[in-house]
């Protein structure tokens, strides 16, 4: 495969809490590195200074009284920084991007599931964000209630939400997926490798189209 053309790419994994994409960008990291190809790996939200800041406020399980709104403009703040002092000079020095989350995060969890809607959330990423949608997102579709079960003891915030919410969540972020040409859903229900393995199929094809 020619992970050259990866070069200059920016490419997203996404999915409900639990759901592997962690593991997966590291996976998906060390091919690149391997392949020859500069790669940066960043998380959203957070990724610099005032990212992480922001995403303890937002993670804090102190914080129950945060509206949706100011939910859904935090994380677009975290991101607005994210782009404008990593993710934009890494592409324009052509490297590849690798991004844990991104704004379809903020349409499955606070346009859907929290009741935001998707023009607002959208039209707030087309005016906070130099940019709105990657080169190509990869969503890890994993029921919620498996994700959940694979996470840590002491639940963040958001993990906190009711089940029904991170139900809400998956559904939300397959049917995105459905509806962009840029988007490709992989099942999260197999293994490590078998995901990953999935993962390199996807952007083979995207590669050498
Ligand atoms: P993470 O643990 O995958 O880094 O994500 C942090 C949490 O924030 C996770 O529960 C998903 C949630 N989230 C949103 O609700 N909206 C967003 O826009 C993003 C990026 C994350």
């Amino acid at each position: 495969m020619n992970w050259d053309k990866l070069r200059g790419k920016f490419i997203v994994l996404d999915g409900p809490d639990g759901c592997g994409k962690s593991t997966q960008i590291r996976l998906l990291k060390d091919v690149l590195k391997n392949s020859g190809v500069p790669v940066l790996v960043v998380r959203d939200p957070g990724g610099t200074m005032i990212g992480e800041r922001i995403r303890q406020i937002i993670l804090d399980d102190h914080h129950t009284e945060m509206s949706i709104r100011c939910e859904a403009l935090l994380f677009m703040a975290s991101r607005a920084q994210l782009y404008h002092q990593c993710i934009g000079p890494a592409l324009k020095d052509n490297m590849c991007v690798i991004c844990d989350r991104w704004v379809s995060s903020t349409y499955a969890y606070q346009a859907v599931a929290g009741r935001l809607g998707a023009d607002y959330v959208l039209n707030l990423a087309d005016t906070a964000l130099e940019r709105t949608w990657p080169d190509l997102t990869f969503i890890i579709d994993l029921p919620s209630d498996i994700g959940l079960e694979r996470l840590g003891a002491t639940p963040d915030r958001m993990e906190q939400k009711p089940a029904q919410f991170h139900q809400q969540v998956s559904t939300a972020f397959v049917e995105l997926a459905r509806r962009r040409h840029d988007f490709r859903i992989i099942d999260g229900s197999g293994t490590i490798q078998e995901v990953h393995e999935k993962i390199r199929e996807e952007i083979a094809t995207y590669v050498d189209v």
